[in-house]
């Protein structure tokens, strides 16, 4: 073979890995991509919901929240650069605009001009309460697809998630 020839089939094979690391087949990349790009819509939908509520944040408690909401924004926003690489790593194409973000989020903006305190704790737990069922979801289909790294990585994401409901939880009783 010659030197031609080998490098050929070395950037063919090269190829072919990067476009489908781990044999996932088309139909999986699809259903896989799909849903980790929802879930990636609503953790910077939450992680922007909850910057604002840091911004906005009033009352006696004002310290304590805005320092914990700035907390959990930096733990949302960690989780994001790792679930769209996830995507790219499968072979799939992932999200590119904030309007991208808008069409696929499912986790509702807060535009209000006032929020009270407790208001925000509470729409902030359920939030992460609904972002847990979305990533037990996205686990399951992980699953089914034999996508052992992603199901270990929502794993994280649910104690982390469920760890932020806690807190929000706690702190409104
Ligand atoms: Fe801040």
């Amino acid at each position: 073979m010659s030197t031609q020839a080998t490098r050929q089939t070395t950037h063919r094979t090269e190829a072919a890995k990067t476009d489908n690391p781990d044999g996932f087949s088309p139909e999986q990349v699809k259903n896989l991509s799909g849903v980790l790009n929802a879930l990636l819509a609503d953790f910077f939908a939450l992680y922007l919901k909850t910057k604002n509520f840091h911004w906005h944040m009033s009352g006696p408690h004002f310290r304590d929240y805005h320092l914990l909401l700035d907390d959990q924004g930096d733990q949302i926003f960690k989780a994001t650069d790792d679930i769209a690489e996830r995507v790219r790593k499968i072979g799939g194409e992932t999200i590119r605009s904030i309007g991208h973000i808008a069409r696929l989020q499912r986790i509702a903006d807060n535009d209000y001009d006032f929020v009270p305190a407790h208001g925000m704790l509470e729409e902030l737990a359920a939030d992460n309460k609904a972002l847990v069922q979305s990533l037990r979801e996205t686990h399951e289909i992980a699953s089914e697809a034999n996508d052992y790294a992603t199901t270990s990585m929502i794993e994280v994401w649910i104690d982390e998630a469920e760890r932020r409901a806690w807190f929000l939880f706690e702190s409104t009783r």
